[in-house]
């Protein structure tokens, strides 16, 4: 499904930060016209005034109502943005959602369990187009929706369909709240390359593209991570000697992996219930 097609019923776009510009930039590259966008953020970007779309003008009514709405607001500011919307509620228009912690159950209390609905949990990659974002709709969310939503999420990177609502906390802590921690596996190799007595900046520029390098060659291999590990770890070499401390079972990356994902996803949890 063509973005453009999608678009010529009118989107609406609550909140214009950082995920709601990724996202506008992919549509409007795709040939998205200008016309098509109504956006909605108290304090508009420079590039946002540029882009031509409509920016906190009324949306149209009636037969001529965005045929999707996406609200790329903070969770926090929820309350006072949505309520803007409740008019389109329980109609034909397309609800989705990006938002971190608002489940499925608020949106349908603040604009009606008729309302077809998709929510999102993307990733930051998506600022550069590489983001992955998993879907879940609710009951009235046809599979032309879920159609429709993959194709817009599709401006910021790969999209997954959950099977539930409560997959998105597990999600949100193997991919949402992922990116930080390879930003943090990245610092703390450049900093052991520079205990080890390299440059700082020679350390980084090693670190950064050994990640982003390695990165590739798993999505990009036909083998598994598994299977790329070993083709790398000659026996008695300097792989090997790194796996031993790194796949210890006491401390090393399987139990400090498993606790840290466990712990974003319980916080996920725990965010979702307010
Ligand atoms: N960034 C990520 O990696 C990521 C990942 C997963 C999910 N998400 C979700 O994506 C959503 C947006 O995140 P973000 O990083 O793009 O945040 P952001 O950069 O702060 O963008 C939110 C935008 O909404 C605007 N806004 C505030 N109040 C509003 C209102 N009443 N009506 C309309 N717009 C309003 C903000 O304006 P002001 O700046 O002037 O307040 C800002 O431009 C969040 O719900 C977050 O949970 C983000």
């Amino acid at each position: 499904m063509q973005v453009s097609e999608i678009a010529s019923r009118g989107i609406a776009l609550l909140g214009c930060g950082k995920m709601g510009s990724a996202m506008l930039a992919g549509w409007l590259d795709q040939g998205v016209s200008p016309d098509a966008v109504w956006v909605i953020d108290p304090n508009p970007s420079d590039w946002l005034r540029q882009t031509g779309v409509q920016i906190n003008a009324p949306l149209p009514e009636g037969d001529k109502a965005p045929g999707i709405v996406l609200i790329a607001v903070k969770p926090q500011m929820m309350g006072e943005a949505l309520p803007q919307m409740q008019s389109l509620g329980n109609g034909p228009t397309l609800f989705i959602s990006v938002a971190a912690g608002t489940s499925i159950a608020t949106f349908e209390d603040l604009l009606g369990s008729q309302t077809p609905l998709v929510r999102a949990m993307p990733n930051t990659p998506a600022a550069i187009g590489r983001g992955i974002t998993a879907i879940i709709g609710n009951t009235q969310a046809s599979i032309a929706d879920l159609d429709r939503a993959e194709a817009l999420l599709q401006a910021i990177g790969q999209t997954v369909r959950l099977e539930s609502e409560g997959q998105i906390d597990a999600v949100t802590g193997v991919s949402g709240s992922g990116p930080a921690y390879v930003f943090h596996l990245i610092e703390t190799l450049a900093a052991a390359g520079e205990a080890e007595g390299l440059p700082a900046d020679l350390a980084m520029q090693l670190a950064k593209a050994t990640v982003a390098g390695a990165g590739a060659l798993a999505e990009a291999a036909e083998e598994t991570p598994s299977q790329l590990r070993v083709n790398v770890t000659s026996p008695n070499g300097t792989t090997q000697a790194a796996l031993e401390v790194l796949m210890n079972e006491a401390d090393g990356f399987p139990t400090l992996l498993r606790r840290a994902v466990g712990a974003a996803t319980e916080r996920s949890k725990e965010l979702s219930r307010g």
